[in-house]
């Protein structure tokens, strides 16, 4: 990784109030039975003792639908580990929003789920590492995962929840891909999101051990094209390509503080899930500072909103519009300068580096996974 000192985020002018967010992503917590290496969450992560209490997540809730979110997607870590996690989908629900909860299913019972249910929660979005316990195992570092996944999973069809299974794919399943996708059906699911790995906080950490190889990214599109084709009408199919063999950037979060807002376990307000590798940004807190106020003015929000802040290159580009410049943490990562082009774009000097990583990275066998790790 290209290591330069970042230019200071320049305090941004006034400007008009912003659209209300759509979407609300609540990492109620971090802790995590499973320990996968392509976990998006940063390296620090929050301890049991620093996580929003139960009435705390519920005037977040209360004050999240007043500024027009829809749609709470409750994440972590594994939500589950809250042992009041019913209790907090009632209070989503009470304040009218949509609830979508992010699961590795660990930690969920048939009965559990009969009271998720009961108290209102409208969608589950199941994670698979693997498809078999061999593979899923041991990229969840979590020995039996698979086989209780496979049981939380027959009762969520019981219930008949809306599933959309969630598979993150890396080097080491993607040869699995097409079985991935018969897995989804077989469980019921409506939709699969295939989201190869976006390399932020643990996953930039085990970027070299789950960088995918040229061939198997081209072999991913071609499954998927086959997949969509023989799924059709039966089973939804969204793939997320790796964006590091793209030519352009995607549109990350849909433009820096435009739709959606992640909220940390501590209650930390973040403009999106990995934005605390942006040195420089002031996070501020829900504890302490209405929401309302930290979506419309505050400094982390406005650094990257529109597109006064960009680069020239992108200002002066006719895709600004489109992918508003790309990712910023992924610019920080790589080109050190969260300001920068996100170095993907063709366009970018920094292109060059980022396909001599990835050429590096996919030239010699992976290292191990390096799991991750509550800090003890
Ligand atoms: Fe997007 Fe900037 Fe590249 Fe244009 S130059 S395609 S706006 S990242
Ligand atoms: Fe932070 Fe893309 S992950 S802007």
């Amino acid at each position: 990784m290209t290591v330069v000192h970042p230019t200071p985020i320049p305090v941004q002018p006034v400007r008009p109030r912003p659209e209300p967010p759509l979407a609300m992503l609540a990492e109620l917590t971090h802790r995590c039975p499973l320990a996968c290496p392509y976990c998006s969450n940063p390296l620090e992560l929050t301890r049991r003792e620093g996580e929003l209490t139960t009435g705390q997540w519920a005037e977040v809730f209360r004050q999240a639908a007043d500024l027009g979110v829809l749609q709470l997607h409750l994440s972590g870590g594994e939500p589950a580990s809250r042992p009041d996690l019913v209790q907090i989908v009632a209070a989503a629900r009470e304040a009218g929003l949509y609830t979508n909860l992010i699961t590795s299913g660990i930690g969920l019972t048939g009965r559990r789920l009969d009271e998720l249910d009961a108290a209102g929660l409208d969608h589950v979005q199941l994670s698979v590492q693997g498809v078999n316990a061999g593979i899923a195992d041991h990229v969840g570092g979590y020995k039996g995962g698979f086989d209780r996944k496979m049981l939380v999973a027959a009762e969520i069809a019981r219930i008949g929840f809306p599933l959309t299974i969630n598979a993150v794919m890396h080097r080491h399943n993607l040869g699995d891909l097409a079985a991935t996708i018969a897995l989804a059906h077989q469980l019921g699911a409506r939709r699969i999101e295939i989201a190869c790995v976006q390399f932020q906080g643990w996953a930039l950490k085990n970027r070299a051990a789950l960088q995918p190889t040229r061939e198997q990214v081209e072999e991913a599109k071609r499954t998927v094209a086959q997949a969509r084709a023989d799924y059709a009408g039966r089973l939804a199919i969204d793939f997320v390509p790796p964006d590091y063999f793209a030519d352009f950037p995607k549109a990350c979060m849909n433009g820096w503080g435009s739709t959606g807002l992640n909220i940390a376990p501590d209650g930390k307000v973040l403009p999106c899930h990995a934005a605390e590798i942006i040195p420089g940004l002031q996070f501020q807190n829900v504890v302490t500072t209405p929401l309302a106020e930290i979506w419309n003015g505050g400094p982390a929000f406005n650094a990257f909103r529109g597109t006064d802040w960009m680069p020239e290159l992108c200002q002066a580009c006719d895709r600004r519009d489109t992918d508003y410049g790309g990712c910023r943490c992924q610019a920080m990562a790589i080109a050190g300068d969260a300001r920068a082009t996100d170095p993907v774009c063709r366009r970018s000097p920094h292109r060059a580096a980022l396909d001599a990583l990835i050429a590096a990275e996919t030239s010699v066998a992976p290292p191990p996974f390096e799991y991750r790790r509550m800090p003890r």
